[in-house]
């Protein structure tokens, strides 16, 4: 989604701008633009598409600033175009804008009748021109602002430059996040603390509903109503350095091996590996719970359907899990007793967001587990547990989910002890096994050649299936999702006994089937289906262990051999061989690896 930074500098802004939009890059964007003060008057240069094609625009025409706002839009109003792209200007207001204005359409045509023409279709400029019509009244900026936003509904973060106040930044957040930055006789405004990374990493975190004003001499925030608010100055951890690519081509690679150190860290916060015990933050009646009830969207969601096969299976304790955007809105029946847990590596996407506040409202007690740990979400939720993977840059996610299932899997662990399901040498026996994960990750992660020499056949097939049973099954959704998403096949995952009811219609000897199939309970089951394709001629890439490859028939086109596990860390063990046949197949078809078309990281719009 969108990124917003802003600068109030003592030297020349541009290429700093340039620099934190290319941070910014990951949220997913279509168009970008920056604004600066320019001898006392707003300028801004604008583009579509690439922050490439906006360097070249300023290659030709620089924009000489010291205070300057940028943009990276993901279009929701009006088609990514640079008449759409933010700067909007509206006389001597020029802004940009995260969120969706509910109420634009309403007061675009009130400001139409007061004589006011549009030169875009977006929400964004019908702010710019509420503020310029306040400010038009003879109202001060800050005034003006507060006039503004009480009658915005919606969600939005804002930064906002004034003709004729060449030292002042405005802004404003509800329902996306804006962070103020200080540095040395600097400071900024961002739209997480990555955009402001560069400049410095002490950062306040706006609350909803708060607006702030910037210039040299430091920050001036207000709560929604008007009041002077202190938000405290926070260091934070998320170093330049961790958000690089290093050697890796691109963010997606570096992710996808990053996820041993990424589930090292994870786990180590949920067990203590000198007792082997489980240690998860915040206080669970497990004992007492009736129901947990998660609620997530994409790859989170999918993490959610895992966490439910393991803390079930383990902890005899019903689980149900939904994709936030259907649970939002159909008013589920909720059980009392029962604990919400919203699943979000960004912590900030708007369906999740709204489907915790659902559960919350109806006294439920709520656990986020997220990456971003100063998000929204983690802010508003009970208890949090949070993963420990490091900055997620890639659009498609692949260590967050990694994360995810450790922690879920400790849950589970620790659920089935304080529920009496387990001894506690069966705890001290599974969380050994988990702390096993990382090392079996990283010898699976060296799969890597034998996967890339499959990539180049499947990025010639038109429908690739994934087939799994069990916990396979979560795994079999994300393959298919992850292909889908980067390498634009289309993909399917199925549960492998659901097979014959539909997706083996699909099988020719044209379609690669990736059949998911551990040496476990379902291995035998899982290998009828893989007798049922390969009798229809289906091109069988059979993903299994030591064991599994001992017993499988023969028949397979590919069999990729991963470490033998036990089977609780089985999904931890075949997610990087899932990861990387996605990547690889992007890789050979050129396609844009970590900013796939149409998507975007952080999905703030519902
Ligand atoms: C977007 C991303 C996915 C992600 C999903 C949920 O669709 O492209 O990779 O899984 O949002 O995001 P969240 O931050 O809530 O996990």
């Amino acid at each position: 989604m969108c990124g917003i930074i802003g600068i109030v500098g003592t030297k020349p802004v541009q290429e700093r701008l340039i620099d934190s939009l290319k941070r910014l890059e990951y949220r997913g964007y279509d168009s970008a633009g920056i604004a600066g003060v320019v001898g006392g008057h707003v300028e801004r240069r604008r583009a579509k598409g690439k922050i490439r094609a906006l360097e070249e625009v300023l290659a030709e025409d620089p924009l000489k600033a010291e205070v300057g706002i940028g943009h990276t839009r993901w279009a929701t109003h009006g088609e990514p175009s640079t008449r759409n792209a933010h700067p909007q200007t509206a006389g001597r207001v020029t802004l940009v804008h995260n969120g969706i204005i509910e109420n634009y359409a309403e007061l675009r045509e009130g400001l139409k009748a007061q004589g006011r023409t549009f030169e875009s279709e977006t929400d964004t400029e019908v702010i710019a021109q509420l503020l310029d019509h306040e400010l038009d009244r003879g109202k001060a900026p800050l005034a003006a602002l507060k006039a503004t936003l009480d009658q915005l509904t919606g969600a939005y973060a804002i930064a906002i430059l004034i003709d004729g106040e060449d030292q002042l930044i405005m802004g404003a957040r509800r329902g996306s996040p804006l962070v103020v930055g200080y540095g040395e006789g600097e400071m900024f405004l961002g739209s997480d603390a990555l955009a402001v990374g560069p400049f410095t990493n002490r950062i306040s975190y706006l609350q909803e509903g708060d607006y702030v004003a910037i210039d040299h001499k430091g920050a001036k925030i207000f709560d929604e109503t008007g009041k002077a608010a202190e938000r405290p100055v926070t260091t934070v951890p998320a170093s330049a350095a961790l958000v690089e690519k290093g050697n890796y081509r691109h963010f997606m690679e570096k992710e996808i091996h990053d996820q041993p150190e990424g589930c090292q860290h994870t786990i180590s916060a949920y067990v203590d590996p000198v007792s082997d015990r489980t240690r998860v933050p915040g206080e669970v009646d497990w004992a007492g719970l009736a129901r947990i009830q998660i609620v997530a969207c994409g790859t989170s969601f999918i993490a959610g359907l895992l966490g439910k096969y393991l803390i079930e299976q383990l902890a005899d304790l019903p689980v149900d899990v939904e994709i936030a955007s259907e649970f939002r809105y159909r008013q589920p029946a909720l059980q009392a007793n029962s604990l919400a847990i919203a699943m979000s590596q960004s912590g900030e996407t708007a369906d999740t967001l709204a489907a915790l506040r659902y559960c919350q409202k109806r006294g439920m007690r709520t656990v986020a587990v997220v990456n971003a740990t100063e998000s929204t979400m983690a802010r508003e939720v009970d208890v949090v547990w949070p993963i420990h993977c490091g900055p997620e840059i890639g659009v498609a996610s692949t260590k967050a989910f990694t994360a995810q299932i450790c922690v879920l899997t400790a849950v589970a662990i620790a659920a089935a002890r304080a529920r009496g399901r387990i001894d506690a040498a069966e705890e001290q026996r599974l969380v050994k096994v988990l702390l096993e994960a990382p090392r079996l990750v990283a010898e699976s992660i060296k799969l890597e050649d034998a996967v890339r020499g499959i990539a180049q056949e499947v990025a010639k097939a038109r429908d690739v299936l994934f087939l799994g049973r069990g916990p396979m099954y979560p795994l079999a959704l994300e393959g298919a999702l992850k292909l889908k998403e980067i390498s634009y096949i289309h993909a399917e995952g199925y549960a492998a006994g659901e097979l014959k009811h539909g997706p083996i219609a699909l099988v020719d000897d044209q379609t690669p089937i990736v059949i998911l199939a551990p040496f476990d309970s379902y291995f035998e089951k899982s290998v009828s289906n893989m007798q049922e394709v390969m009798a229809r001629g289906g091109q069988v890439i059979f993903i299994t262990d030591p064991e599994g490859e001992k017993h499988a028939p023969r028949g397979a086109r590919v069999v990729v051999t991963a470490p033998q596990s036990d089977p609780l860390i089985a999904p931890l063990v075949l997610a990087a061989p899932v990861q990387l046949l996605a990547y690889y197949v992007a890789v050979q078809k050129g396609a844009d690896v970590d900013q796939p078309r149409n998507l975007a990281k952080s999905v703030t719009v519902e």
